[in-house]
């Protein structure tokens, strides 16, 4: 039996630069791992391959990204899954911006490489999962980066240093297409002032002033309450807050877990908050080992070395 986690992540910051003849729009964002996690257990159960999950009415079938991810390592490894059963542990909301089925599909891929006793380069697997959607290849690495393009040419940057977040989500999702057509059925942005990316710790506090969301008021425009969420952290004194991706989660940046107490209650019933905190490239590398039968496996490793 192999078990990992696959963690959320948030948009510090993103950028509608272009629209593409593909239908896709050009990005630049900056992305954010953070502690709230899927857990993804991949055991031996006899018969055809199949997912299972906690969560009911969890798509379960080819469309899901865990899947897609598994299937993936298994057509490159040569290798056949039957026999095999794959769990997910849902603790990330869907229609959120959180990138969770991303996640999953990364995550899924990693517990068939060790699995199988396989060790792929990290752009390896990144590569091979990119097409099955934009933000799969930052969750190879994790941690901050810049991503550009459809939002899968990363460039990692210097870690956010660490923070708590308060992470909230409406009780209404969002789906990703819908947002973006929004977003160009509505007035274009302002256009971005070209900003310098945070090269250390101290750049951070003058790049929050100037980090933005534009997919945001496009939904904020059909669902105010994510607007009066917003309007909520902010009076709360967050370093940054901001719309998920495309939403619907919002999430307040802070300087520490005791700063999150007197904002975590009061929220609508229908709404979802997990007090949780930001996750650095290496704890992030480290938080996604495989756990297995004979320990903890990597099966992914960062140099271009041959195995
Ligand atoms: O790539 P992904 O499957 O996550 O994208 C879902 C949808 O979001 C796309 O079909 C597209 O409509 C929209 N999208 C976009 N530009 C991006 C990323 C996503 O228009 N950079």
């Amino acid at each position: 039996m192999y078990t990992t986690r696959a963690f959320a992540k948030v948009n510090l910051d993103l950028r509608v630069t272009a629209t593409r003849p593909d239908g896709y729009h050009e990005l630049e964002t900056i992305f954010q791992t953070i502690a709230l996690a899927d857990v993804l257990t991949l055991m031996p159960d006899a018969g055809p391959f199949r997912l299972t999950s906690d969560m009911p009415g969890l798509p379960l079938g080819a469309d899901n990204l865990a899947v897609q991810g598994a299937v993936a390592v298994a057509r490159e490894l040569g290798r056949d899954l039957e026999g095999w059963r794959l769990h997910l542990e849902k603790r990330v909301p869907a229609e959120a911006g959180l990138g969770g089925g991303s996640a999953d599909a990364v995550a899924a891929a990693r517990l068939v490489l060790a699995a199988f006793g396989a060790r792929w380069t990290a752009d390896r697997l990144a590569m091979l999962l990119a097409p099955l959607g934009s933000d799969v290849a930052f969750f190879v690495a994790g941690g901050t980066a810049l991503g550009r393009g459809r939002g899968d040419e990363l460039t990692p940057l210097a870690d956010l240093p660490d923070h708590a977040v308060l992470l909230v989500r409406p009780g209404i999702g969002v789906s990703t297409r819908e947002a973006y057509g929004w977003f160009d059925a509505g007035p274009a942005p302002a256009p971005a002032a070209p900003q310098a990316l945070p090269a250390d710790a101290a750049a951070w506090p003058v790049f929050f002033e100037t980090c933005r969301n534009d997919l945001q008021p496009a939904v904020v425009a059909r669902h105010p309450e994510i607007g009066d969420g917003v309007r909520r952290l902010v009076s709360a004194r967050s370093r940054l807050t901001l719309m998920s991706g495309s939403g619907s989660a919002l999430f307040g940046l802070f300087a520490s877990d005791a700063d999150l107490a007197p904002i975590a209650a009061g929220w609508p019933p229908d709404w979802q908050v997990w007090p949780t905190r930001t996750l650095g490239r290496a704890a992030y590398r480290a938080e996604t080992g495989v756990q297995g039968p004979s320990g903890v496996h990597h099966p992914l490793f960062d140099s271009t070395a041959v195995v």
